[in-house]
């Protein structure tokens, strides 16, 4: 039961700097659109006004603040994981990673949801409008491709990672919805 909860725990903590670099744009976006206003050959927009280069870079910071906040608190949170679990290796790999996995997850987030708009675009999908299942899941499909060279959570990790992001995604979406700042509840 506690070893359940740790691992979710740590799944979470994995994905601390993409859900943060995947959130923040929004909060700090605008300006110049990083397709530059360009259009592809079938005559819509690369990407939309919805990428800009502000919004990646300042996913990109907060995704690697993120990752020195974790890095600076982990040594504190190794005795309290050990009050109820035996803290197995596995376990300090995660919560030990480094900033640089930070810097890559924040970069893999951000690129995967640069990759999500232009197959958004190339399929007739509006800037804005949602596109279930790849707005949820492909910035942290893309974190953890771009991060394994040097991090490898193990697939427990990346299932119970996958699957949080998943609801995480659509609980916020609901409560946005809910709150009358959404237009879709997805
Ligand atoms: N944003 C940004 N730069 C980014 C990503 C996001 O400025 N690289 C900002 C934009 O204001 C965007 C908002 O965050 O409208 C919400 O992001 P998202 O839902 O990912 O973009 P969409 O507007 O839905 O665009 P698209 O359909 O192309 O995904
Ligand atoms: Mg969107």
């Amino acid at each position: 039961m506690y070893e359940e909860l740790a691992l979710f725990e740590l799944a979470i903590w994995i994905g601390l700097p993409a859900w943060i670099a995947n959130a923040t744009p929004v909060l700090g976006g605008g300006g110049r659109p990083i397709d530059g206003g360009r259009y592809f050959r079938d005559g819509r927009r690369l990407l939309g006004n919805g990428k800009t280069i502000r919004g990646f870079i300042v996913g990109i910071i907060f995704g690697t603040l993120t990752g020195v906040g974790q890095f600076l608190i982990a040594p504190y949170l190794r005795p309290l994981l050990a009050l109820y679990v035996t803290v197995t290796p596995e376990m300090d790999y995660v919560l030990f990673m480094q900033i640089p996995v930070a810097i890559l997850m924040s970069f893999g987030a951000l690129t995967g949801d640069v990759v999500g708009s232009f197959i958004k675009r190339r399929v007739g999908v509006e800037s804005g409008d949602p596109s279930p299942v790849m707005d949820q899941l492909g910035f942290i499909i893309m974190a953890l491709i771009f991060v394994a060279p040097i991090f490898e959570p193990g697939p427990i990790f990346v299932a119970i990672l996958i699957t949080a992001t998943f609801f995480i995604h659509w609980l916020s979406n609901a409560i946005g919805y809910v709150l009358g700042v959404k237009k879709h509840p997805w």
